[in-house]
């Protein structure tokens, strides 16, 4: 099977192509290297650069591609940006991935996982969290995505698309080659490993009075390469349409559980700086991801703390200066 990766340039894509060429697939990655990385991409892996909202380019990219599926990372990511530039976030993200649509639509391309985001979850009610709950995002990060999940119903029931959209919750540590190499970095755990290479003076904690055992917040964490195989997973069962499908692991950690972890992991003391609490940061955010589980027999085996932040600290370590240090970025 031949895939296209857009966003294979960005930390979860390179990780996903390094994946599905250990499991025999034949991958095109499409990016517009925006905030990826042109060394992400192995060498011999075909590289388009093509912008999605160069919707000319797109249908003629995805055409010469000759693929049989689509994987589908691209976007712009950043909750607190899209706060501020909502109508870039619509633009690549809803125009950009319409373009696709309408690109896979006119080369008979009917299989697409598409990255969707517990973003579009809001703050829910109750925990964990499933895919039936309400969806109410309460940015335009959140609102994109499901604008795109929408699209993806009608494209399904009108042009026969198979697709299926996993909702990320968070996603961490690295591979040997590729790891997280995001300018500028909100991620906590590439947060705090950039203290301990002295590129942060310290690492700040929002918010010590949750309703939580420790005090502050919690959230879930996938490894990176669990979430890739996920998406691997579900490209095998696109014969239908999946849906929406949660990938966490409903153990939560805690701020305080990672800075615990990233002193272990990394035998050094993180100089923490603790402050209140951010508007619009919920307690706790879990998944329940039994329909994950159910439907395409995943089952993550390396999302524990000291995994995640051990393979993104070796990756840092490697790569002090990000993919620089493989050639020009
Ligand atoms: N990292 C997380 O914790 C997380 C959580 C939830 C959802 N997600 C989703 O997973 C996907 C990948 O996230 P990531 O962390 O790897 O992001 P990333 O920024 O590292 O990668 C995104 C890639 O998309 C490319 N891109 C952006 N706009 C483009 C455009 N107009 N045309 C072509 N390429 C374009 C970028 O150059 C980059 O290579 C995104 O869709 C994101 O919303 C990520």
């Amino acid at each position: 099977m031949r895939v296209l990766v857009t966003g294979g340039g960005g930390y979860i894509g390179s990780v996903a192509v390094e994946c599905l060429l250990g499991a025999g697939y034949d991958v095109v990655v499409l990016d517009n290297f925006w905030r990826g990385h042109q060394p992400a991409v192995p060498t011999g892996v075909e590289k388009v650069d093509c912008d999605l909202r160069d919707r000319d380019h797109t249908i003629r990219a995805v055409k010469e591609a000759w693929v049989d599926a689509v994987l589908h990372f691209a976007a712009a990511t950043l909750v607190g940006e899209s706060v501020v530039q909502p109508a870039e976030y619509f633009e690549i993200n809803v125009v950009g991935s319409h373009n696709l649509l309408v690109a896979m639509r006119d080369a008979g391309v009917s299989k697409l996982v598409f990255s969707s985001t517990a973003a579009v979850y809001g703050m829910p009610e109750t925990l964990p969290i499933t895919e039936t709950a309400p969806t109410v995002p309460i940015n335009p990060y959140g609102r994109s995505k499901l604008m795109v999940e929408q699209m993806l119903e009608w494209h399904a029931g009108a042009y026969g698309l198979r697709y299926a959209c996993p909702r990320y919750f968070n996603v961490a540590g690295a591979t040997e080659q590729h790891g997280e190499d995001h300018e500028p970095e909100t991620h906590v755990i590439p947060v705090a490993l950039q203290v301990l290479l002295g590129k942060r003076p310290h690492f700040s904690v929002f918010g010590t009075d949750y309703p939580t055992p420790d005090g502050t917040a919690i959230r879930d964490y996938v490894h990176v390469v669990d979430l890739a195989e996920a998406h691997i997973l579900a490209l095998k069962r696109l014969d239908e349409t999946l849906g929406p499908i949660n990938l966490g692991t409903r153990d939560g950690f805690s701020v305080r559980q990672i800075v615990a972890a990233v002193e272990r992991v990394t035998r050094r003391d993180l100089p923490v700086e603790y402050g209140p609490r951010r508007e619009g940061d919920p307690p706790a955010l879990v998944a329940d991801s039994s329909k994950a589980h159910r439907l395409l027999g995943w089952t993550p085996t390396r999302s524990t703390m000291d995994e995640m932040v051990g393979s993104a600290w070796r990756w840092f370590q490697a790569h002090p200066h990000g993919y620089q240090d493989d050639g020009q970025s």
